[in-house]
């Protein structure tokens, strides 16, 4: 069967590498993408699926009904690009200036359709029914969280017994999968936090109250608490990335502002990093008679990878691409992503499909979110095979 899925998905090739071309020509960013949508319904309009658009976003869900009763897949693309100005050079590069297919989620639509195209071919022997998640606004703007609200998982009248999503990157060899059982992506929260001290002339800082050292050493402390009050076994990364404060060299503020990020890759350590950033922003204030308004603003959750799944994940794409193409990361990435939701209600996985380009190493090639990143399309085949592949397991699980 393996082999099989593989070379079907090669005779799809040019089609999803040509499908992809043309959404990277035209990215779009947010949850309202009406060409990435028009484009999607076009390109599935012959394979006969039950297709519904989102109402509150410019999402596609489409299911393949198998030729007879089984269990529900449900298979994922995100669909949104980035603010950012390519820089590759390639002849199918972004025509739309400051936007940019620079995360690979055009790799992604073409691949899920690639995928739609070769299960609908082989419907006769499907038991079940695929449900292909196209979604937007990826990127900070929660578009799985809009489609689950919008009954995402009752598509087919029953729930998914499994879920697959794939991620590019051009930072692992083109051709691989990579996966992990566990958390595979970090949570990501934003931190935005006010010292509230007393303006006054930078000669007599007596005679006002301050907020520039106190912000620093609450930076300084975050870092403290994170080596000394976090287990080393269940990390976390506390960010501050912009620091605000004051106009000139003799003006004492009346406010200083900090802003970072929290990165965890447990439930459990990310609210008692919430609770410490607290008690130490508002202690060190406190200590000093300042006021500190902390706010903490909810990114995505942890991204837990299903222990069963993703392991079935890796003997898949073991048997699929050759066991060395297939690997089990050692540690998990400390970015985000809103498959995290789709996976705290339905067990599943993401893995990341290599698409480092032959000429680059992995190691050095520009990465996913860089204005010249590229990505290597011979990979495209295996990421259309690795989603029809793993579908047609968890079909056949029932
Ligand atoms: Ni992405």
């Amino acid at each position: 069967m393996a082999d099989d899925v593989l070379s079907h998905a090669a005779t799809l090739s040019d089609r999803t590498i040509d499908f992809r071309r043309r959404l990277h020509r035209r990215p779009e960013i947010g949850l309202q993408l009406p060409g990435t949508q028009e484009a999607i319904l076009t390109e599935i309009a012959d394979l006969g699926l039950d297709v519904r658009k989102g109402t509150s976003t410019t999402s596609v869900v489409a299911v393949l009904e198998g030729a007879s009763d089984g269990p529900t897949v449900l298979l994922r693309g995100d669909m949104d690009a980035l603010p950012l100005t390519e820089n590759t050079g390639l002849d199918f590069a972004s025509e739309i200036d400051g936007t940019m297919h620079a995360c690979g989620h055009d790799t992604h639509v073409a691949m899920l359709a690639g995928a739609a195209r070769l299960l609908t071919d082989r419907r006769a022997n499907i038991a079940g029914r695929v449900v292909f998640m196209f979604q937007p606004g990826e990127e900070g703007f929660h578009g799985a969280r809009y489609m689950l609200d919008e009954g995402l998982l009752d598509a087919t009248g029953a729930r998914p017994s499994g879920a697959f999503a794939l991620h590019i990157t051009s930072t692992f060899a083109s051709g691989t999968i990579n996966t992990r059982p566990g958390p595979l992506l970090a949570s990501a929260d934003t931190i935005r936090l006010t010292v509230q001290g007393k303006g006054g002339h930078a000669s007599a800082p007596h005679y006002a109250n301050d907020p520039i050292p106190v912000a620093c050493e609450i930076v300084i402390a975050l870092q403290t608490m994170v080596t000394r009050r976090i287990d080393i076994f269940d990390p976390a990364v506390v960010t501050i990335a912009h620091v605000t404060a004051g106009t000139t060299d003799n003006v004492i503020p009346p406010t200083a502002e900090l802003e970072g990020t929290i990165r965890t890759l447990s439930a459990e350590t990310r609210s008692r990093v919430h609770e410490l950033v607290r008690q130490v922003a508002e202690g060190i204030g406190a200590a000093h008679g300042m006021q500190v308004e902390l706010e903490i603003v909810a990114g995505y959750p942890v991204t837990v990878n299903d222990g069963d799944f993703a392991s079935s994940v890796h003997a898949i794409a073991g048997e699929l691409l050759g066991a060395d193409r297939s690997s089990v990361m050692k540690t998990p990435i400390m970015g985000a992503e809103d498959w995290s939701y789709v996976l705290q209600e339905v067990p599943g996985a993401m893995a990341f499909l290599g698409a480092c380009p032959p000429d680059l190493d992995p190691d050095t090639a520009p990465g996913n979110h860089s204005n010249l990143v590229v990505f290597d399309e011979a990979a495209l085949a295996t990421g259309v095979a690795t989603y029809a592949a793993v579908a047609l397991d968890v079909l056949g699980r029932a």
